[in-house]
């Protein structure tokens, strides 16, 4: 393959975070059998892939991102045979199937962990992983400063066999979480046979997770402290646990695997700033564009960003995607109906300036949902107009907001543990989604008494599938004409975009051929003449007066 450029360019891909899609055994969680029964709702919706986040055994320490086996499901979610049955029923409808790789660490409960632990230091056991010794006389201290993504330190010491203090191993997430060793060739050829494991069963890609990171810096240098007393964590040039040199050749042997099968394709998370050097022909295929899901709700923040990450991937040949959230972010319908709209993703370092924004963001400022649920319509509908793929978080296609109150004795995700209850974590958005009924569990489970693992606010009785589906003007029959147009207008999907002027707080474009896309994001505007409206996130008024905050597909005369 020489170029990155192939179904993914423009593929609108699903996310679906198994253990909060669909309950298909009725204990509560979600699993594979729920997916396969939901699959049919999928090719309605009309996406062109789903993006399974991890499915794999794993003790859910951090919701499936710490796996102890990479090449079975877990018992929770079904067998290898459930996983089967999902591949084959996507690949019937012509839906394609991407899975998690998770290899910057694993769990430790994973085997390799628990003979790193019962193995003495230096052995090749321990080599899998980063265990070193610690500083001070008595090996007390860390080895480095470095702090976790989820708060605290980055390093664990352990207690050797014998039962004295022992070493120190390193984990950029949860305790639970160490990080593999990628010098090790054990890990190279370990991670090679997994993505050969699936490839083999007829996944079509996968999403790597923590991209961006794998390779340490074997000399460990300390890092400038953050706020919080440990050394800074977050992906920056130079930072020893972030964007290696060495990380471009797992990327290429990854690479070579993929193209051994034919039209595979790999989407990286990233926010390192060189992710989109990962983007060669040899390397990666695409990475996702948090700047869409951080950029604040205004017309000239949009504008630059858009065109900012359009140019970027033009220069190197590759395809954008946008994204608006994902399991790890607040839903957008509670982000832009917030005061802040805007995540102030601090990429080098957390200045003064971007911490004070930072704590007003965090501060639980009240949330209009209605006006977020407006935006988030205008939104998808610009984003989907624009030229590159698009990815959904599972229930953004409702117009689900966050659960901001969920009550703190449900809570599981570490980072709420980790510091200490200072942030609420990412279970808000991962609430089990409603398909029908009027009470809890709306039909997330086939047990009318079964208890979702996530409560489920009980306004969410307007926003099931079933609810949603009869209504002309609901987000999924948005979502759905959304996509039936995308797939069906010339204009849509890859190519380019002209901008045009339509004055202070709107946005407009045109592509061809003869499409038009205007978003309001201050008062109403008005179409331009002859404009045929397609499609519109509210309703426009017979003389073509565009309200607030909507978005408009129009074909030009
Ligand atoms: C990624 C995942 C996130 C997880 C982390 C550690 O950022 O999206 O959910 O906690 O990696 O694996």
């Amino acid at each position: 393959m020489t170029s990155n450029l192939g179904w993914w360019t423009d593929a609108v891909v699903y996310q679906i975070y198994p253990r909060s899609f669909c309950d298909g055994n009725g204990d509560g969680v979600g699993d594979v059998p729920g997916m396969v029964s939901k699959l049919d709702y999928l090719a309605e919706l009309g996406v062109d892939a789903v993006w399974v986040s991890p499915w794999y055994p794993s003790p859910m320490a951090d919701g499936g991102y710490d796996v102890s086996d990479y090449c079975n499901i877990h018992p929770d979610f079904g067998t290898l045979a459930d996983a089967d049955a999902f591949i084959a029923g996507a690949h019937a409808r012509g839906i394609k199937v991407l899975i998690d790789l998770v290899p910057n660490h694993t769990s430790s409960a994973h085997p390799w962990f628990a003979a790193a632990l019962m193995s003495a230091p230096g052995s090749p056991e321990r080599a899998r992983y980063h265990f070193r010794d610690g500083l001070g006389p008595d090996g007390s201290l860390p080895p480095t400063n470095w702090g976790s993504l989820f708060g605290g330190p980055a390093w664990t010491r352990i207690t050797e066999t014998d039962g004295r203090p022992g070493q120190w191993y390193l984990h950029m997430f949860d305790t639970t979480q160490p990080d593999v060793n990628w010098t090790n060739p054990d890990v190279n050829d370990m991670f090679d046979d997994v993505l050969r494991f699936w490839f083999d069963r007829g996944i079509d890609g996968f999403r790597i997770d923590v991209a961006d990171s794998l390779h340490k810096d074997m000399a460990f240098p300390d890092t400038a402290l953050a706020p919080n007393g440990f050394g800074t964590c977050m992906p920056s040039n130079g930072h020893p646990m972030w964007d290696q040199p060495a990380l471009a050749d797992v990327q290429r042997r990854w690479r070579a695997i993929a193209d051994s099968y034919g039209d595979r394709v790999f989407v990286s998370e990233a926010n390192c700033p060189g992710r989109l050097a990962f983007l060669t022909p040899d390397r990666l295929h695409t990475t996702f564009t948090f700047d869409s899901v951080f950029c604040e709700w205004d017309a000239t923040s949009q504008r630059h960003m858009i065109d900012h990450n359009l140019r970027l991937h033009d220069d190197i040949g590759a395809g954008t995607t946008w994204v608006m959230g994902n399991h790890d972010q607040t839903r957008p319908v509670t982000r832009y109906g917030k005061r802040i709209t805007g995540w102030p993703f601090p990429e080098s370092g957390v200045t003064p300036e971007s911490q004070k924004v930072w704590a007003e963001y965090l501060f639980p400022w009240p949330t209009d949902v209605e006006t977020g649920r407006r935006r988030a319509r205008a939104i998808v509908l610009l984003y989907l107009a624009l030229p590159g793929g698009m990815y959904i978080y599972q229930g953004e296609e409702l117009g689900l907001d966050e659960s901001e109150n969920l009550p703190i004795a449900s809570l599981q995700d570490p980072s709420f543990f980790k510091t200490n209850g200072r942030t609420r974590g990412r279970d808000g958005c991962r609430v089990p989604l409603p398909w029908s009924g009027q009470v809890a569990p709306f039909g997330f489970s086939p047990r009318p008494d079964a208890e979702p693992w996530l409560p489920q606010p009980a306004a969410w009785a307007s926003l099931t599938a079933e609810a949603e589906e009869p209504d002309p003007n609901s987000t999924l029959n948005l979502y759905r004409e959304a996509l039936r147009l995308r797939r069906e207008t010339d204009a849509l999907g890859a190519g380019s975009l002209s901008w045009s002027d339509a004055g202070d707080g709107v946005l407009a474009f045109t592509r061809d051929p003869g499409f038009g896309c205007l978003t309001t994001f201050g008062g109403p505007t008005t179409l331009p003449d002859g404009a045929d409206v397609l499609l519109a996130s509210q309703p426009v008024a017979a003389d073509g007066t565009v309200p607030a905050e909507t978005t408009v597909w129009y074909r030009l005369p």
